[in-house]
């Protein structure tokens, strides 16, 4: 089987809360991209500030989520989280039906697959964390009781589209959004062996498992609040790589090098690009060139014009063109 990549696309391009996934293979250090579109179905639960009738958006908790998190809102201006209200466990059910609905409804719209977000502080990574979770019924507390809400939506997922079109993506250890947990090692595993199980029960495996890593000094910036260092971070992604029984995705800080070097070490068979995806029009040109890669620029990442920090960065060709140009100057 082919050593593979993925470019992944942030939902810059899309509405919110959805992101788009461009497969890429790599085959020994060549970038090639695949005609395969996933798309994330997510609920933000405490993370959301449009609700209907502005009610108390939904979680595992009754708090909200710290000062320390601010939300862009559509003037320009930084506002805070509002108060969740925590789901009963008579409504969790409902919630489930949710994420399989929006299954279906992504299959229906032509998408070859659904990744399920379980990741970055929304609502399935409320339940699973203690940082947040303070539930005291059969969805809070232990780790089987907090990863029970995951469990259901993954079981109903499959059992909507088949497990050959689900992913599922998690990040144990990071704390975005302060979901954050005591033991991100275990965590990971828990939610692991669990995924692991059902795919023995269904005779198939999910078509990825998708984890977003800390990086906690990628591109020489702290991306997680929370204290670790490189070789525990490596250490965590090994295990669960190990554990995990089916294709691994790796997210987070991964330049080139990293990608490769990843997946020639066998941590990864897959990896993901955010950020350099924005800036990079033809990021996976770039990528089997060894080009020089367009620098991304952070304070647009969410600008409301259409063209600026969208559509605006030169492919490579158009980068050439320009320092030609220049060097008649
Ligand atoms: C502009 C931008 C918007 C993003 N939006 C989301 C989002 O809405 N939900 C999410 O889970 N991750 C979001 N991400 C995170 C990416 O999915 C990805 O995990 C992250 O960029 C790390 O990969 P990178 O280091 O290659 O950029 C966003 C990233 C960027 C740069």
């Amino acid at each position: 089987m082919p050593h593979s990549a993925i470019i992944c696309c942030s939902n810059k391009l899309f509405s919110n809360p959805s992101s788009c996934y461009k497969k890429i293979h790599m085959e020994r250090s060549f970038f090639v991209i695949i005609p395969s579109t996933n798309i994330c179905i997510l609920n933000p639960g405490n993370a959301s500030v449009y609700q209907p009738g502005g009610a108390a958006p939904i979680s595992s908790t009754n708090k909200a989520i710290s000062n320390r998190w601010r939300i862009l809102m559509p003037d320009g201006t930084y506002g805070t989280y509002p108060a969740p209200r925590a789901l009963g466990s008579s409504e969790i059910q409902e919630v489930v039906e949710h994420y399989s609905q929006a299954a279906l409804n992504a299959i229906r719209a032509g998408f070859d697959g659904i990744e399920i977000h379980g990741a970055h502080g929304y609502l399935i990574d409320q339940f699973l964390k203690d940082g947040i979770n303070d539930r005291t019924d059969d969805y809070g507390g232990s780790i089987e009781n907090r990863c029970r809400f995951l469990m259901q939506v993954i079981r109903a997922v499959v059992s909507a589209v088949g497990v050959e079109r689900v992913a599922f993506r998690m990040s144990p250890a990071i704390d975005h959004l302060d979901a954050a947990d005591s033991d991100p090692l275990n965590l990971g595993l828990s939610v692991i062996e669990r995924i692991n199980k059902i795919q023995q029960q269904v005779g198939a495996k999910l078509t990825y498992l998708h984890v977003t890593q800390p990086r906690y000094t990628a591109y020489g910036q702290t991306e997680s609040g929370r204290p670790g260092t490189e070789d525990e971070e490596a250490q965590m992604i090994k295990t669960w790589r190990r554990a995990y029984e089916g294709t691994f995705m790796c997210s987070g800080g991964f330049t080139r090098e990293l990608g490769i070097q990843a997946v020639a070490e066998g941590d990864a068979d897959l990896v993901s690009y955010g950020r350099l995806f924005i800036s990079n029009p033809d990021l996976v040109l770039r990528l089997k060139l060894d080009a020089p890669l367009n620098k991304y620029i952070r304070k647009t990442f969410y600008s409301h014009d259409p063209v600026i920090g969208y559509t605006d960065y030169p492919f490579l060709c158009e980068a050439n063109a320009g320092k030609a140009q220049h060097s008649r100057l």
